[in-house]
């Protein structure tokens, strides 16, 4: 088995086109390339509590908490780095799993589903405040749903949770395709099936 901090991803960065839906990673022409970076396990190495995305709290929880949750089995983050500056995060997601009550789901999602469902759970998403606005939040939400994608594979998951911040986040989960969970508008949904057109 691949011990946790073993896997590493390389991506190419990218301005982003308006595209409705996340099945656009080949859609990139290679001339638009910008930057060579890695997306890779939280270790060590990071400089944590240099990142300011905006969000004091998200801060925080990058510099404090982000590595005790990995060490305790709670969720594991996902950093952006440039190959040039590897140490220094671009931005960064973590991944946990949960469930939810299907009642919640919007009309049509929680069809033939049991009351309550396994779920993938992207807690946390941010860019850095230097470098927002270049892709990079894209690119990592990309990541997050493919990893989970492939998670699936293994294990039980039938969506993918989103918390969004404020309605300002919740508009930029809903450009790839994420519902509101009813009466929960900051908490967001994409069913495993819609996550799969990704690498279809
Ligand atoms: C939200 C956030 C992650 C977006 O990252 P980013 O790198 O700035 O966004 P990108 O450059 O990848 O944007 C991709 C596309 O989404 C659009 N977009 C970005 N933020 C958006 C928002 N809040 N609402 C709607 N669309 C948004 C961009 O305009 C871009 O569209 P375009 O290709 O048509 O120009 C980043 O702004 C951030 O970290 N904010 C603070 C923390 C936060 O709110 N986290 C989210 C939930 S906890």
């Amino acid at each position: 088995m691949r011990r946790p901090g073993a896997s590493v991803s390389c991506w190419t960065i990218h301005p982003s086109p308006m595209l409705p839906c996340v099945a656009l990673m080949n859609a990139i022409p290679p001339e638009r390339f910008l930057m060579q970076a890695r997306i890779q396990p939280l270790n060590s190495t990071h400089e944590r509590g240099a990142f300011r995305c905006g969000h004091a709290e998200l801060d925080r929880w990058l510099a404090e908490v982000a590595g005790q949750h990995q060490l305790k089995d709670l969720s594991r983050t996902f950093v952006l780095a440039s190959l040039a500056e590897p140490d220094k995060i671009l931005g960064f997601y973590s991944l946990a799993t949960s469930e939810i009550p299907t009642g919640n789901f919007p009309p049509g999602l929680a069809r033939k589903r049991p009351r309550v469902i396994p779920v993938a759970r992207m807690g946390r998403l941010a860019v850095d405040g230097a470098s927002q606005g270049k892709g990079y939040g894209e690119t990592l939400l990309l990541d997050a749903l493919k990893r989970v994608e492939s998670l699936s594979a293994s294990i039980g998951i039938n969506a993918v949770v989103v918390d969004a911040k404020d309605d300002d986040a919740a508009r930029f989960y809903s450009r790839y395709g994420f519902t509101p969970l009813s009466h929960h508008p900051l908490t967001l949904v994409m069913p495993l099936t819609l996550v799969r057109q990704l690498g279809s």
